[in-house]
């Protein structure tokens, strides 16, 4: 199979058509065995559930190609699990586990021109998602739904690849308590829109959100959540029930304790002891680990210790590790790397 003449070394993180996408619909209580298509349009009633009320979840993950030429996908039976949750809090129907492995299979195996080569720097991302399909007046669930999953290659998530990124506290909330931060909901991103806008517009590449309740505990960014490394080398990361359960966040935590032998916590996080720590790091699927250089909280600049020109040493121990486990040259654990045969 012969790649596509794609400059893969200077992609960023864009929408490019690929050839095939997976489509598979709800009625009556039944979803469609599905099908791959060329098509990429949508075509749905005015009054569909998902443009009026907004009733769609999604999915991020990614495909790589390893140093020994297979193609993997990482731990999609997660992602599968999170699109399930996600739908339950939406009041949509769920799309079988299973069959979500296998379509975003087919997607990739389909795109497999698609999947960027080894070494390149760039990955397969691929977004699973569904909606609301049919046509919803009253405030209610829809009663017909459509999952999709389509591919796309993509590079680093910020300009700058690897550059320590400037963030700002928001005046903003992401996710009320009790509410659907936890859910990867496109609700959720859509009320963030403004937020980056503006941070981007005053010159900061992210936006940094304190829980709503009492504005004091960092919770995440609008699309990645928070590590952070102490002056003793312990790896910590927030926990609230109002932060998307990050994959890359779950993996890298194993990672740091079980590879790399350090302490790690999951707990509460104050805003307060933000400037105590030596490292900070975004991360997520599309953020893979992008470290931080620099938190502004209203003027108070806190500075890590990293500076603005590379990542701490851990955080890019932790980076080397996971990334070396998604491309096969470091031994993954049972069970994380999906081959599409
Ligand atoms: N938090 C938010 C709000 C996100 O959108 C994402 C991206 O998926 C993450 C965290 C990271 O999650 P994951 O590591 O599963 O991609
Ligand atoms: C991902 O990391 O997959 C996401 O969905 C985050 C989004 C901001 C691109």
């Amino acid at each position: 199979m012969e790649k596509k003449n794609i400059d893969w070394s200077n992609l960023g993180f864009g929408y490019i058509k690929t050839d095939k996408r997976f489509v598979s619909n709800y009625k009556d209580g039944i979803w469609s065995e599905g099908i791959l298509t060329d098509d990429a349009e949508v075509t749905i009633n005015e009054c569909a559930g998902v443009l009026q009320y907004a009733q769609t979840v999604f999915e991020g993950m990614k495909a790589y190609t390893t140093e020994d030429g297979r193609i993997v996908i990482f731990r999609p039976d997660l992602n599968a699990a999170r699109m399930a949750d996600s739908a339950r809090r939406l009041e949509m129907p769920v799309y079988p586990e299973e069959n979500f492995v296998k379509a975003v299979e087919d997607v990739v195996r389909a795109n497999a021109a698609w999947v960027p080569p080894y070494g390149s720097g760039a990955t397969l991302y691929l977004r699973p998602y569904m909606f609301g399909t049919n046509p919803v007046i009253g405030v209610k669930p829809a009663d017909e739904y459509q999952f999709r999953v389509f591919a796309t290659p993509v590079g680093p998530y910020f300009k700058g690849g690897a550059k320590p990124l400037t963030l700002r506290v928001s005046d903003f909330d992401r996710a009320a308590p009790h509410g659907t931060g936890h859910i990867k909901a496109g609700l959720n991103y859509a009320m963030s829109l403004h937020a980056i806008v503006s941070a981007h517009e005053d010159g900061y590449d992210e936006n940094m959100y304190l829980d709503a309740s009492t504005r004091t505990k960092v919770e995440e960014t609008g699309g990645a959540n928070f590590i952070f490394v102490t002056h003793d080398n312990k790896v910590v990361t927030p926990k609230s029930d109002s932060i998307l359960p990050s994959i890359t966040r779950r993996s890298l935590m194993y990672v740091a304790k079980e590879y790399l032998g350090l302490e790690c916590e999951e707990r509460e996080v104050y805003m307060d002891e933000v400037k105590e720590f030596a490292e900070c790091g975004l991360c997520g699927t599309a953020a893979v680990i992008s470290p931080v250089g620099k938190i502004v909280d209203h003027g108070t600049e806190i500075c890590m210790r990293a500076g603005m020109e590379k990542m701490g040493p851990v955080t890019q121990k932790l980076y080397d590790t996971l990334t070396g486990i998604q491309m096969g040259r470091i031994e993954a654990p049972e069970g994380w790397l999906h081959t599409v045969e």
